[in-house]
């Protein structure tokens, strides 16, 4: 597509001696409302230059400009000129590029060649699943797929919390109290209940901590058995995330955990006394950091083990010397935002340059409103629960609509799993947010159900006239776009123009809301083109330039949903 700023620019340069077209385009304004154009030039700056009023500029250059065909009017106004494109000339470059690039609409090669990793989801063996893990999960899988549609190789990891003390407490639990066909029925119940039983037990006998400590000691040396029995809780809780990812359609490239790291850890800690950081201090081996307002990065404990922060030092040398990337992109809760700036620190003073290549992407927490998310077992919200009963209550919504019986199951999962994962990404990242079923199965408001139902209703225009459709992606119907550049059109054409700018602005703020945001602009403007303006009228020509604006905004939703995880069903 032209970029019409640099077209606006490229031809103010002509009339304006003295200033080149590259300073033009920064000047260069959006207007606050398209009653005022597409684009405005200030002339302000200008008066000293050309000795002139900024008024006087402006009007000037607004009648030179007249008859430039790149613009349907030049408007002057105070010291402004409003540039009015084109209309049918920015459609049809719009459509001519949706028509080409279908799925691959809004895409670019902006990152071609270089690898970025993206981190996100890492939930705890043998602990739930719960609703907070959801954010990692679907706004790493969002950000992923933006990369990916920058042209980036991307990475996608699960650095799964499958390491530390907790697991010698799991295994002296499992022996004591548990049962082999429970854990393969219920894995991450039956482990957690293992575990909370461990700790009441030892409160009233503490020398089951020793034989912990012990236990853990056993499987950080490789002891058979132990190590065995790890790998089993390991299976089996990955058995059921799987499940959950499946649901939301999430794959990852890697399942380095935590204990991928444990035999890199040697590594670590030689490179920090190499480069003389490492301090002793109550036994414990640290990074001190109090020149940066922060507090010490314990590295290693006094009885030899290492911590959460060392492996996560591991793992970023690891990732650098196996990827190579460019970006190394953490989808971790705000509440770890000190964990993060601590061992980025670390690694820069441990002397890695590319320590300004990690990123943490913070996001806020999510709360229940009361009552809401029912639970059985006490407070604790599985997401898998939350998931099914999203789906259950879009079943019973859809019954009542038009979606043909051997499409239901399907439909119900696509808009159950849609709406809460849309829900997730509505809101800029960091904010904490309440959960509430009404606002996300809402059909009407600002949400998933809402773009999907509004992606199959242009899905369902287009249906109705197949001929026409498959003559406009041919080439052989070339629509005229004069025939709809109605004010309804044209704001819908240039919410579809802007798609690929939104993509990268998504990517460059780590902030997949801002595709959500869009993609709700999108579909209202479609709703209100599709309300004001009759799509299948009597006349080919006209038919056709309004099928146009219909594909373009179809495509646009279901591209955009496509990059927040969310599936675009045709029919609803
Ligand atoms: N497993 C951790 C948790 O559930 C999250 C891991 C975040 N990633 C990292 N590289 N530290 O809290």
């Amino acid at each position: 597509m032209k970029d019409l700023k640099k077209l606006t620019a490229g031809i103010l340069a002509e009339k304006l001696e003295g200033l080149d077209a590259a300073d033009i385009e920064k000047m260069i304004e959006t207007p606050p409302d398209s009653t005022l154009g597409d684009y405005a030039f200030p002339c302000f700056r200008l008066a000293k230059m050309f000795r002139k009023a900024p008024q006087m500029i402006a009007q000037e250059i607004a009648e030179q400009l007249a008859g430039e065909t790149a613009f349907h009017e030049v408007r002057n106004v105070n010291a402004y000129v409003n540039f009015f494109m084109n209309r049918a000339e920015a459609e049809a470059d719009a459509v001519v590029d949706v028509l080409e690039k279908k799925d691959e609409f809004g895409r670019s090669d902006l990152g071609a060649g270089k690898t970025v990793i993206v981190e996100f989801s890492s939930p705890n063996i043998a602990k739930p699943f719960h609703i907070g893990h959801l954010r990692s999960t679907v706004i790493g899988n969002s950000i992923n797929k933006i990369y990916d549609a920058l042209g980036y190789d991307v990475v996608r990891i699960n650095h799964l919390g499958d390491y530390g003390t907790q697991f010698g407490k799991m295994i002296v639990a499992y022996r004591k109290w548990g049962s082999e066909e429970d854990v393969r029925r219920e894995p991450i119940k039956s482990l957690l209940s293992y575990y909370v039983r461990f700790h009441d037990e030892a409160e009233k006998d503490p020398s089951l901590e020793d034989e912990a400590r012990a236990t853990f000691a056993r499987l950080e040396q490789g002891e058979k058995e132990e190590t065995e029995l790890w790998k089993w809780f390991r299976e089996e809780s990955l058995r059921e995330f799987t499940y959950v990812y499946d649901l939301l359609g999430i794959e990852f490239d890697s399942y380095a955990g935590e204990s991928f790291y444990s035999d890199k850890m040697d590594r670590v800690i030689d490179i920090m006394n190499e480069k003389g950081i490492l301090q002793e201090s109550q036994g414990a081996q640290i990074v001190d950091l109090s020149d940066y307002n922060m507090p010490p990065a314990i590295i290693r404990k006094k009885d030899g083990s290492t911590l959460y922060i060392t492996r996560d030092i591991a793992a970023a040398l690891y990732r650098k010397e196996t990827y190579d990337f460019f970006k190394n992109i953490y989808v971790v809760a705000s509440q770890q935002n000190l964990h993060f700036s601590q061992w980025f620190k670390v690694i820069e003073l441990m002397g890695f340059d590319w320590s300004e290549q990690c990123v943490h992407v913070p996001f806020g927490m999510v709360s229940l409103e009361s009552g809401t998310l029912s639970t059985r077992k006490g407070q604790v919200v599985f997401l898998l629960d939350v998931l099914n009963k999203s789906i259950e209550r879009t079943r019973e919504i859809i019954k009542e609509k038009n979606v043909p019986a051997e499409a239901l199951e399907q439909t119900a999962k696509d808009v159950g799993v849609g709406a809460v994962v849309f829900n997730e990404l509505s809101n800029n990242r960091i904010k904490d947010y309440v959960f509430s079923w009404d606002k996300v199965l809402n059909f009407d408001g600002e949400t998933g159900p809402y773009v999907q139902y509004t992606h199959a209703r242009a899905s369902s225009v287009l249906r109705r006239t197949e001929e026409d459709v498959k003559a406009l992606y041919e080439g052989s119907a070339v629509p005229d776009m004069a025939l709809a550049s109605s004010d309804a059109a044209y704001e819908l054409m240039k919410a579809v123009r802007k798609f690929p700018k939104i993509v990268e602005e998504a990517g460059e703020k780590y902030e997949p809301s801002v595709i959500t945001r869009h993609i709700i602009d999108v579909a209202q403007y479609f709703n209100k083109f599709y309300h004001d303006e009759h799509i299948l009228v009597e006349d080919r020509e006209e038919r056709l330039a309004r099928l146009a604006v219909t594909i373009a905004a179809k495509q646009t939703i279901k591209n955009g949903l496509a990059l927040l995880g969310v599936a675009a069903p045709d029919r609803m």
